[in-house]
């Protein structure tokens, strides 16, 4: 019996080998569909302020006014396009819908700043050195920096359910502080890198279990900084993992080290690293179901967007540890290869003019189920970059 079980694992193991290496995209392939797939997206929405999302339930596609948290992938994935091909076609596509969420700095409702502003305005000043790019961000970094509790040490993630947490935090508010950082090297002014420290710290204090898996929402007492509440809201249960969340913590610690070096942030990195490649009902391509503890795997919905994340982070992680980092490395390629596979990737001229397929935004809304949604293609052309500069 053990040795069929054995002999079943290898034969799939085995045809997936052999069915990855046949699908093998090169960056230059992943790049030339980008291409086409966001000039269809750049005319279907010609001079409208509004940015896509993800795909509707109906099949038409979700326009988001600037205000969404996802106003800054589709600007984003321009720049990279920019950043590929050095096209200046790019570079005016990017600077125009760049532009359309410039009110966002002022907008202190929200821990939402970084992944609006930084993968929109701050790739547009990585890669242009624009002056009144980098003004923007610094305005947004002040403005974000005024969610900030020092009693608590975070920065506060949600406005909304104020009847559920006074103040709740989010693991995903981990992806704001890279904005936070830049800030402090930009000006000389400590303040935004002390935030975003204490911010990590905290996080790294309460926001993870035993086996490194974290959970979505800390709820903290204002009065005290206490615990009070460790939910979730986008995962299946409280104490389940939902995959992308994990994905946000590996991407968050990895940037913390890198900004600080501080040690605790590499081995929180590694440790969620190995808590999801290790995974049992991680499926053999790599890519999640979308809460590791569905009961309905292996039916439940993957979430593409999760896996792209996973996929750019380990790319970076890879280059700051020894030990582990041709295993690592092994399967950020792994995921890569699954990824721009016929399975994940668009056809040209489909696909609502996305990249990825099969992404789950908010299950629990019964919302963004197995669609396209526009940060799996922001982390998967980042991702794309990433892998050609090893
Ligand atoms: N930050 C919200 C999400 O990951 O869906």
């Amino acid at each position: 019996m053990v040795k069929k079980i054995f002999h079943l694992v290898l034969l799939a193991t085995i045809s997936f080998a052999r069915w990855a290496s046949a699908q093998d995209k090169t960056t230059s392939d992943i790049f030339a569909l980008s291409e086409q797939q966001l000039k269809g997206m750049v005319a279907f929405l010609g001079d409208t302020n509004l940015s896509p999302r993800c795909t509707n339930h109906d099949g038409s596609i979700r326009l988001v006014r600037p205000n969404d948290w996802t106003s800054g992938f589709f600007p984003g994935c321009l720049w990279y396009q920019y950043e590929y091909s050095n096209d200046p076609y790019w570079r005016v596509q990017a600077e125009k819908h760049t532009r359309y969420i410039v009110r966002e700095q002022f907008n202190g409702k929200t821990h939402d700043m970084g992944f609006k502003m930084y993968c929109s305005f701050g790739n547009g000043y990585r890669l242009t050195n624009n002056k009144e790019y980098k003004e923007i961000l610094l305005q947004s970094a002040k403005t974000l920096i005024t969610r900030y509790n020092p009693k608590v040490g975070c920065l506060r993630s949600w406005d909304h359910n104020a009847d559920k947490w006074q103040f709740p935090v989010i693991i995903d508010n981990m992806m704001n502080l890279e904005l936070l950082f830049w800030a402090t090297r930009e000006t000389g002014d400590s303040t935004y890198y002390r935030i975003a420290y204490n911010h990590a710290l905290t996080t790294l204090k309460n926001h993870f279990r035993a086996d490194f898996s974290s959970y979505h929402v800390i709820g903290y007492d204002t009065a005290t900084g206490n615990v009070l509440q460790k939910h979730t809201h986008q995962g299946l249960h409280h104490e389940s993992a939902w995959a992308r969340g994990q994905a946000w913590g590996l991407y968050g610690f990895t940037m913390a080290f890198r900004e600080t070096g501080d040690e605790s942030f590499l081995e929180m990195a590694t440790n969620i690293a190995r808590y999801i490649i290790n995974h049992q009902r991680l499926p053999v391509d790599g890519v999640p179901y979308w809460d590791f503890d569905d009961p309905s795997i292996p039916n439940a919905p993957r979430d593409a967007s999760a896996a792209a994340v996973i996929c750019s982070a380990l790319f970076e992680l890879s280059g700051y540890i020894e030990n582990e980092k041709e295993s690592f490395l092994k399967f950020a390629e792994k995921v890569f290869l699954s990824l721009s596979s016929a399975e994940y990737l668009a056809v040209q001229g489909t696909n609502n003019y996305f990249i990825l397929k099969h992404s789950t935004g908010h299950m629990p809304k019964n919302d963004e189920i197995d669609v396209p949604i526009i940060y799996a293609d922001y982390y998967f052309l980042e991702a794309a970059l990433r892998r050609e500069k090893k």
